[in-house]
């Protein structure tokens, strides 16, 4: 049986990172994992409680009410997906809405949060055959992983491309909200003092601005095999 290996995606918001990683997992019959979902299961918790207030976190708050947070990804066979259960409760749909979006960087950014996340990450990556996306993974979480991947693309088609997904998914919002929010987000993610958004030095850079998912994944493929056979 061929090796498993860790296949670690970085990149910008809504380059297509997910969609990519999904049909990596898929393809490969790897565990598909988006800890994106589980800063921003962390924030709708925060904002459900008040800990978020004007758009400012309460960090203290936050930080002492992470033990009483549980997040899980558990198969749903109807959408054929993994979904994101907080405390039980499926909010794969809520997670996503432009408020959680809003508010997530800067929860993402306080200390604690990273720690007990990235601890998360790491436990469910010990068995390998894992593809995970984010900001961090290749730099942070998975510094030995086998194959790291920087994504981009451009501000424009991140901003299309996260409006249709929320249009298609019914979610009524305006499309320079959708691209202020990618533009606030990217700054956010580059600045920020813990674990800022960049590439790995060992990351190869995918820039899929005018790419199919079919032309990235024949893209990738050759890269995948030869990494397997390396490890
Ligand atoms: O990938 P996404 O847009 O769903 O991520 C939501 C936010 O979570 C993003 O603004 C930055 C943060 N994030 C992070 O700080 N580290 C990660 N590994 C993944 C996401």
């Amino acid at each position: 049986m061929a090796k498993k290996i860790v296949i670690a995606i970085d990149g910008y918001s809504s380059c297509g990172k997910s969609t990519f990683a999904k049909t990596i997992a898929k393809e490969l019959g790897y565990i598909y994992i988006d800890s994106g979902a589980m800063y921003r299961a962390v924030t709708l918790y925060s904002m459900r409680k008040g800990y978020i207030l004007n758009g400012i976190p309460d960090d203290n708050r936050i930080t002492g009410a992470l033990d009483r947070i549980n997040i899980e990804f558990l198969y749903n066979p109807v959408s054929g997906e993994f979904e994101t259960h907080l405390n039980s409760e499926n909010v794969e749909r809520e997670i996503r809405s432009i408020d959680v979006s809003s508010y997530v960087s800067p929860v993402s950014t306080i200390p604690q949060v990273r720690t007990k996340l990235v601890a998360l990450q790491r436990q469910i990556g010990l068995s390998k055959g894992i593809v995970m996306d984010g900001r961090d993974i290749g730099t942070v979480v998975f510094p030995e992983a086998e194959l790291k991947i920087f994504m981009t693309a451009s501000v424009d088609i991140r901003a299309k491309r996260r409006y249709d997904e929320l249009t298609g998914k019914g979610i009524v919002v305006d499309f320079e909200d959708v691209r202020q929010n990618i533009i606030a987000r990217d700054i956010t993610d580059e600045n920020r003092d813990i674990s800022p958004l960049r590439r790995a030095d060992d990351a190869i850079i995918l820039d899929n601005s005018r790419m199919t998912v079919e032309q990235q994944m024949e893209w990738v493929r050759g890269i995948i095999e030869k990494k397997i056979n390396e490890s």
